[in-house]
């Protein structure tokens, strides 16, 4: 550390995601941003326009040779996260990964393994993770607040930027892995995904994703970049209570419903000489069902950005030498689940619509 009390950080990646991650890093103290790097002078303008005091470059080689850094955040496409975060850590620094940690399973485990062997902090950008509302929900259901859970239901779409290098799964469903997993603390047995491609036929611009957890907790995914209305919508049902998160809202983001349907057994005593015994029911049709609407509250949340608890977390890792709540295992396990969807789809009758696209398009 150049600085005996303050980190000196490196952004990498200046586009849509990299001013929102830069303006948290900027906020603290405890940390300096040395250089804004990225490969097109037209981003590097407009950060200069804002940062007139930072360095810019288009060398990452640059950033990685420059001893005074400690740590570079890296926000550009998957398919340069591998080949950056690589290399930042070949050249000892600690690095922050925007999500998903790498475009394939085997990349992400060798960045795992390297930061490990390197005794360095890899950290990955599951910012939901960080999130007030987020947090409140794994809190309700590790004090068993909703009991076991039964499932889990997400929707997120809008009518979003297809990326051009990337299927929806690996734009958005990264911020719903991380989310079940947190929630459930499992990874999936089974990941089934069904979905099309209607702008590109080669990227699957819409995709429902199926999982099923060895709790016996279900979940589907909703994801798309075709839809009239933003939604960022989970619903959780458990044996004792569900609850609705809703992240377009301003407030009342998590509303808690004491709601719930019970199975009454409706069984009967008989007698068979002097034994008297308990009668099954025999059918569903004997146990009653009792349906409880109670209360339906709102618990209060934090009030903080989740992109600034991130950032300060990051630093605070660094300085602390502390395994980060979103770390590279947190980030492989999304990227397993990620790439199990993305065979799944392939195999599960999208590839043939596909297919017929083609066959329209080019006769
Ligand atoms: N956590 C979140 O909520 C969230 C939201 C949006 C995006 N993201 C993630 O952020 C990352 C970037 O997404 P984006 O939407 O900002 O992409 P983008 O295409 O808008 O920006 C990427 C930037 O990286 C630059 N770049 C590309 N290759 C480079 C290289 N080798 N060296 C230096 N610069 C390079 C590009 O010139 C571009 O300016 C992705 O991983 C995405 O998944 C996260």
């Amino acid at each position: 550390m150049a600085d005996a009390e303050r980190l000196t950080l490196a952004l990498v990646g200046y586009g849509y995601w990299g001013p929102n991650l830069l303006r948290n890093f900027m906020e603290f103290s405890e940390c300096r941003v040395k250089y804004v790097c990225d490969r097109s002078p037209i981003q590097l303008e407009k950060a200069a326009l804002k940062y007139p005091h930072l360095l810019l470059t288009q060398s990452f080689d640059e950033v990685t040779d420059d001893d005074e850094v400690d740590a570079v955040v890296i926000a550009t496409p998957i398919s340069t996260h591998h080949a950056l975060a690589k290399k930042a850590l070949l050249r000892g620094k600690h690095v922050f990964v925007e999500k998903p940690l790498a475009a394939d399973s085997a990349s992400a485990e060798e960045l795992v393994g390297l930061a490990e062997m390197q005794n360095l902090i890899l950290m990955v950008g599951h910012t939901f993770k960080y999130n007030p509302p987020v947090i409140k929900i794994k809190e309700l259901i590790d004090t068993g607040e909703l009991g076991d859970i039964y499932y889990i239901s997400s929707s997120r779409v809008n009518l979003g930027l297809h990326q051009p290098d990337v299927s929806v799964i690996w734009d958005l469903a990264p911020h719903d892995l991380s989310m079940l997993f947190y929630w459930l603390n499992e990874e999936p047995l089974q990941v089934h995904a069904f979905g099309r491609g209607c702008l590109r036929p080669d990227k699957p611009d819409v995709v429902f994703i199926n999982l099923a957890f060895e709790s016996g907790a279900v979940a589907e995914l909703q994801l798309s970049w075709l839809s009239p209305v933003k939604l960022r919508r989970t619903v959780i049902v458990g044996s004792k209570k569900m609850l609705i998160y809703d992240d377009t809202e301003s407030v009342e983001k998590v509303k808690l419903f004491d709601h719930g349907v019970n199975l009454v057994e409706q069984g009967s005593f008989g007698a068979m000489a002097d034994i008297n015994y308990f009668v099954e029911p025999s059918s569903f049709g004997e146990f009653q069902l009792s349906y409880r609407c109670g209360d339906i509250i709102s618990p209060h949340l934090d009030n903080y950005e989740p992109l600034q608890a991130l950032a300060k977390h990051l630093v605070e890792c660094i300085l602390d030498g502390r395994r980060p709540k979103t770390d590279g295992l947190d980030g492989l396990r999304v990227v397993r689940a990620l790439e199990r969807a993305e065979s799944s789809l392939m195999c599960n009758g999208n590839f043939v619509e596909n297919e017929r696209w083609r066959t329209r398009l080019s006769g």
